[in-house]
């Protein structure tokens, strides 16, 4: 399929899709529908459908009617639809990469990294559909016996984030479908092809409709819909803190599972005795991915005063290297940012820590590329209460502190409110064990930047969030634990 091939079925899937959670309409026409931009060259490249708090209410009474078969499928019967739906994902892993670097910007190699990336989860899923294993408890009285049952939530709304338009949405639906939860998707609406994309694919691979059901458009009335209906039993979302908050509250009114994968301030640290080629490469992978725009990027790089000099040289000069450009140009590694509230942000930032005493090493402006490109930048004698520090900067600019001792270090990383991924770069073992048991975050990579993968539980300490994705660790938060007291076992 080409890529204009997968945008039609994007389409296509999202009036399949409308239609099989609108069974009172043939065909559904929106009243309003949205752009979707390519922020490389801010062309548009779609208009979709701009749906509300009615539309959703309809695709929950489908998520609704369709979780009573789909939740008394066999495991193995849902295993074997999620493995055709990841066999299709990666038959298109070409296209949907393209379509993610369309309407994301991410470099195309990274697009298909995530399509790859993302893919895994719904094979990880298919399998692990197989092993919801309940338990038997020894009782407590000679004729009884206690048995704990595994059993899916319900509905779940999931409400995902542009900087993985297609993994963050598998990293949740997969595990859902899995545990025989059916979902309300609401995608970024500057991402939504991709997951249409998705979702068309998953009714191609044979998951019946109503399973997966997309709703884009107007967030508030999107997400006031999924968090006060009581169809609704869990709300799965990736985004910020700001957001994240809002939504437990709103979840409050009918107390329903909540899991959330919220900002990070991630610290790298990078000690004395580390091996610099490592520390340097690392630091690199875990700031500039998707040029910056990940929760678990690096967002302050706290360096040894023994190392600092050698250090802040050899990573400027890597970060020189780094090609700016369309997702598309051949060989490069640094796409633009997503809109100008985010280049914005990034300038704000950079300006504050100038003001503050900062230096530039590289960097620091917007790129002549215009757009919303902007130069991947170091800053040097970066102080802890500079906003750099403080916030999630999500762009692509590595502040550089000095520290002198590991406690010092370890004081600096967990002075935020954040907590989601930690780095450290060290040759020495006992500090690798001592540090990652010392940092207050839900990840850590030693000598490592790039940690995510789905066969490990990601998930943030303290407000970055709660809950864990991926892993056997993900389907616990799609299923509940029943207790069953069987009593009496010696009547006759
Ligand atoms: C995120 O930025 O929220 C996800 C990053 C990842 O999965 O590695």
């Amino acid at each position: 399929m080409t890529l204009s091939g997968v945008a039609r079925v994007a389409f296509v899937g999202s009036r399949r899709i409308f239609a099989s959670h609108l069974p009172s309409m043939q065909s559904y026409t929106p009243a309003f529908s949205r752009q979707v931009h390519n922020p490389a060259t801010g062309e548009v490249i779609a208009n979709v459908s701009c749906m509300g708090g009615k539309e959703t209410k309809d695709a929950i009474s489908s998520a609704f009617d369709a979780f009573n078969s789909w939740s008394k499928l066999t495991a193995a019967e849902r295993s074997k639809g999620l493995r055709k739906w990841y066999d299709l994902l990666m038959a298109h892993k070409e296209e949907l990469g393209q379509l993610i670097t369309l309407e994301q910007g991410k470099p195309l190699k990274e697009a298909v990294g995530e399509v790859d990336y993302g893919a895994k989860f719904i094979e990880f899923y298919a399998e692990e559909a197989k092993r919801v294993y309940g338990d038997i408890i020894p009782a407590t009285l000679p004729d009884r016996r206690i048995f704990v049952l595994k059993q899916p939530v319900g509905v779940a709304g999931a409400i995902t984030p542009w900087n993985f338009p297609l993994a963050m949405i598998t990293r949740k639906v997969g595990p859902a479908l899995a545990c025989g939860c059916t979902v309300v998707l609401k995608p970024s609406e500057f991402t939504p092809l991709s997951a249409l994309a998705a979702a068309e694919l998953a009714l191609q691979a044979g998951i019946p409709p109503g399973v997966v059901n997309v709703v884009m458009g107007n967030a508030p009335d999107i997400g006031d819909a999924l968090l006060t209906s009581p169809q609704v039993r869990k709300i799965t979302f990736t985004g910020s803190t700001a957001v994240g908050k809002k939504l437990m509250a709103g979840a409050a009114g009918t107390v329903k599972k909540v899991s959330l994968e919220l900002g990070g301030n991630a610290p790298c640290i990078v000690f004395d005795d580390a091996d610099l080629n490592v520390a340097v490469n690392g630091a690199l992978a875990a700031k500039f991915r998707n040029s910056g725009q990940t929760c678990v990027c690096a967002n302050r790089v706290l360096v040894q005063e023994g190392i600092y000099e050698k250090f802040a040289d050899a990573f400027s000069k890597a970060v020189k290297n780094l090609k700016v450009g369309d997702g598309f140009g051949e060989g490069v590694v640094q796409g633009p940012l997503i809109n100008k509230a985010a280049l914005e942000k990034v300038e704000t930032f950079v300006e504050d820590a100038v003001s503050k005493g900062a230096k530039v090493l590289l960097g620091g402006r917007r790129h002549s590329l215009g757009m919303t490109f902007y130069e991947p930048t170091v800053l040097s004698n970066v102080k802890s209460e500079m906003l750099v520090s403080r916030e999630e900067v999500f762009g692509p600019v590595a502040p550089l502190l000095c520290f002198k001792t590991e406690e010092e270090a370890i004081h600096m990383a967990n002075d935020t409110n954040a907590g989601l991924a930690a780095y450290i770069f060290t040759n020495n073992l006992q500090r690798t064990w001592r540090v990652s048991e010392a940092l207050e975050y839900g990840l850590v990579g030693v000598n490592e930047g790039l940690i995510s993968t789905e066969v490990a539980p990601f998930g943030g300490v303290k407000q970055s969030g709660l809950g864990r994705e991926g892993s056997k660790y993900g389907m616990d938060e799609f299923l509940e634990i029943k207790y069953v007291c069987l009593g009496d076992m010696n009547r006759k």
